[in-house]
């Protein structure tokens, strides 16, 4: 994709398609307001017919207005004024990208960037811009035989800036994006990838790509061997009842010498039953996405090596399935992790953390600077923060109120839940240093106790994403989250950003 910037003014653009906003009550917005004007008071009529409206999200494609030059203007309804925000501002341009679906534009000039939006700047607004568009122009039609629909052949997006100076800053917001949309994309194939295709080996493989197309980038992989050697016992207890390999995928990215790592751990569970402890049979086929931890780390690191930041940062990620056989793991199994920690296995379905344990304990090795997992490891989490916050717990308040941000600025939001030592106590076995799970009650919290037990000493976040990592019901799909709030951790570790 192509990116440029215009000063020039909405209705003097040539385009395939331009893209102005409307707020409710028929308030034209900044490049409306031009078009309408050029137009004779066309969109001033159409808003007084309903043609056009200023609801959010709703969209009319007009062609041939009178003395505008681009062959589409797509007008988006943008709410209502006072209540305008960077999620609306996103939600609008992806809405007027969707109504274009079909159609054979190969370049679009969106001048809701000409919007006011509090506590926004050019790049975040070009950022926005195509994160937005990208998220709408996705599609998943690999495993589908016969013709496949076409895509948008859109080549070139370009942003309505409202003076030069803010070109340079926009500019960079877009070539930022055009990373992270590449990256969400691969996180969201990842995911939406059958469990017969998307096995551990096929993430390791992945990785394997990537260090080959990136030169700062290398990727090994750790066999179930080796990880015998380590001690990993917590980790292959999962793996036990499994035909496939289970992978342990570390990936280096080289930016700053020597400087300590950031490192990112993602759980990797291409399909999770449940293990003997088997989970019901509904909506059990969404158990393949108990991987998009670990697609977004994979992705994150492309877009760290895509952007050529000068930073490091390291990539861990546990693969295995969790399934039910003869030599699967019971309940009351007590294993021995890497670290030494025995661990009572009360429940063969709060499986992450068993794989996680060993792969943080793995990290250490690499001397982080700050370590930060993520997971889609509790259904408690859904039930705490349902579908739009990724749950953040941390030893560190600091770092917490730093991904909390990351999240704000990246519209990837996140909460942090509180990570005391009386939710610690739940995890305590009578037989073992620990049990794997603490009841039902704070389920979420109790998860990130146990992994906080292998993670003392070192600046760590632990990022639950079950709720967010991808929808359920007709929508049904990865979402790439959360590569925007991490690479935009990164991103400001990296001072990259304005
Ligand atoms: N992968 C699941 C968590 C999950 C469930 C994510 C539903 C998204 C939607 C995890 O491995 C799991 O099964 N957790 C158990 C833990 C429990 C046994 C303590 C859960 O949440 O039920
Ligand atoms: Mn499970
Ligand atoms: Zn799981």
């Amino acid at each position: 994709m192509d990116y440029f910037t215009t000063t020039s003014a909405a209705s003097r653009r040539t385009a395939g398609a331009i893209i102005i906003g409307i707020y409710e009550g028929g308030k034209l917005g900044a490049a409306a307001k031009d078009v309408d004007a050029a137009s004779g008071k066309q969109l001033s009529k159409l808003a007084k017919s309903g043609d056009v409206s200023g609801s959010l999200g709703k969209c009319a494609v007009l062609s041939s207005l009178k003395s505008v030059r681009a062959q589409r203007v797509v007008v988006v309804g943008l709410g209502k004024i006072s209540e305008f925000s960077v999620s609306r501002f996103r939600r609008a341009s992806a809405a007027a990208t969707s109504a274009l679906d079909g159609s054979k534009v190969k370049d679009i000039v969106t001048f809701l960037t000409l919007e006011d939006v509090a506590d926004v700047d050019a790049y975040y607004l070009a950022r926005h811009s195509v994160q937005s568009i990208g998220d709408a122009l996705y599609r998943f039609n690999e495993m589908k035989s016969g013709k496949k629909p076409a895509a948008m052949p859109l080549k070139k997006i370009g942003f309505g800036i409202k003076s030069r100076s803010d070109a340079d800053e926009a500019t960079r917001g877009a070539k930022h994006a055009d990373a992270i949309v590449a990256s969400m994309n691969l996180a969201k194939d990842l995911g939406n990838l059958p469990p017969n295709v998307c096995t551990p080996s096929y993430l390791a493989r992945t990785a394997q790509g990537l260090a080959r197309k990136y030169r700062d980038l290398v990727t090994s992989i750790v066999s179930e061997a080796e990880m015998k050697k380590l001690g990993m016992h917590s980790l292959l207890s999962v793996t036990a009842g499994s035909v496939e390999p289970a992978k342990l995928i570390v990936m280096k990215y080289k930016g700053a010498g020597k400087a300590p790592p950031a490192v990112l751990v993602g759980k990797g569970i291409t399909f999770d039953s449940g293990g003997i402890s088997l989970k019901p049979g509904p909506g059990m086929d969404e158990m393949k996405y108990d991987m998009c931890g670990a697609a977004s780390v994979i992705a994150t690191m492309a877009a760290v090596a895509s952007l050529k930041l000068p930073i490091n940062v390291t990539a861990i990620v546990p693969a295995c399935e969790n399934l039910p056989s003869g030599t699967a793991t019971r309940p009351g199994d007590i294993v021995k992790s890497m670290s030494g920690h025995t661990i009572e296995i009360l429940n063969t379905d709060a499986e992450g953390r068993l794989i996680l344990c060993d792969a943080l304990t793995y990290a250490r090795r690499f001397k982080p600077d700050v370590m930060i997992d993520v997971a889609t490891l509790t259904g408690a989490c859904v039930i705490a923060l349902g579908h739009h916050h990724t749950a953040v717990m941390s030893n560190s308040v600091e770092l917490a109120s730093t991904i909390v941000g990351a999240g704000v600025s990246a519209d990837d939001l996140a909460w942090h839940m509180p990570m005391t030592e009386e939710y610690d106590r739940q995890l305590k076995s009578n037989f073992a240093d620990f049990a794997n799970v603490g009841g039902r009650d704070g389920g979420a919290i109790t998860a990130a106790c146990f992994l906080g037990n292998f993670t003392k000493g070192i600046d760590w976040a632990h990022l639950d994403i079950a709720g967010t990592a991808w929808q359920s019901g007709a929508k049904k799909g990865g979402t790439g989250r959360p590569v925007p709030l991490l690479t935009e951790f990164l991103l400001a570790r990296a001072n990259a950003l304005p």
